[in-house]
């Protein structure tokens, strides 16, 4: 499975990388403008920071079908296209344009999907990974399982196309959908930090040093 960071602030995905195996980043225009830097920037810092084992996934601006197609060919150069994956919107344009990109020999991911159905148009468009955002489908209904029931809907027609679970807002979700076997997942970093800490680990580590050192009178072995 892919474990992505959802973020385009490169302090965080260092920190990330330096103790869990991160297979890669996803950006959106947003997150991108968070940053408060130029574009260009972020993606020169990406390419510094990751690997090129480790996948950039970054989206498309434009909304219209010619727009999509000409942003997707700029990003697909970044870092000579060496595992980049260009995001679109499941738009009607976006859509369309989907199939055209892939022709193009450039990796898909589709986004900003709200629901299962548009999900099914898009792995049948041929992307090759689908962005749910749970937690904003959760505003209309129980955003988590309607993943879960995408993940098995795309395994019964035997699609290609992986769902990268998205947008969350805590750690229970993630949880549920890495219970349920989802193949991809995109999450913030203090959500990640979240998930690797628990204050139960701390004390434990304070206990078998401390026992250590009562015994032996030292801190190592
Ligand atoms: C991922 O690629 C999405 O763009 C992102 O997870 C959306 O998250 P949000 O709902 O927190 O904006």
């Amino acid at each position: 499975m892919e474990f992505f960071v959802d973020t385009a602030d490169t302090q965080a995905i260092r920190e990330l990388c330096e103790y869990l195996p991160i297979d890669g980043v996803t950006t959106n225009p947003t997150i991108i403008t968070k940053s408060g830097k130029e574009p260009e920037q972020v993606f020169a810092e990406l390419c510094e920071v990751l690997t090129e084992d480790q996948k950039i996934i970054a989206q498309v601006v434009a909304t219209d079908y010619e727009g999509i197609l000409a942003e997707a060919q700029k990003i697909a150069v970044i870092r000579d296209g060496k595992n980049i994956v260009v995001k679109i919107p499941v738009t009607r344009e976006g859509l369309r344009a989907i199939p055209a990109v892939k022709a193009m020999g450039i990796s898909v991911l589709a986004t900003g999907i709200y629901s299962p159905d548009q999900a099914f148009w898009a792995a049948k468009a041929d992307a090759d990974y689908l962005a749910p955002y749970v937690n904003r489908m959760c505003n209309y209904g129980d955003g988590v399982a309607q993943v879960v029931e995408l993940v098995n809907t795309l395994a019964q027609y035997g699609f290609e196309a992986k769902v990268c679970a998205a947008s969350f807002k805590n750690v229970d979700q993630v949880h549920k959908l890495l219970a349920a076997g989802v193949p991809s997942i995109t999450v913030a970093p203090d959500i990640i930090r979240s998930m690797v800490g628990h204050p139960g680990t701390a004390i434990a580590v304070e206990e078998f040093t401390a026992n250590w050192e009562k015994a032996y009178g030292r801190t190592c072995l």
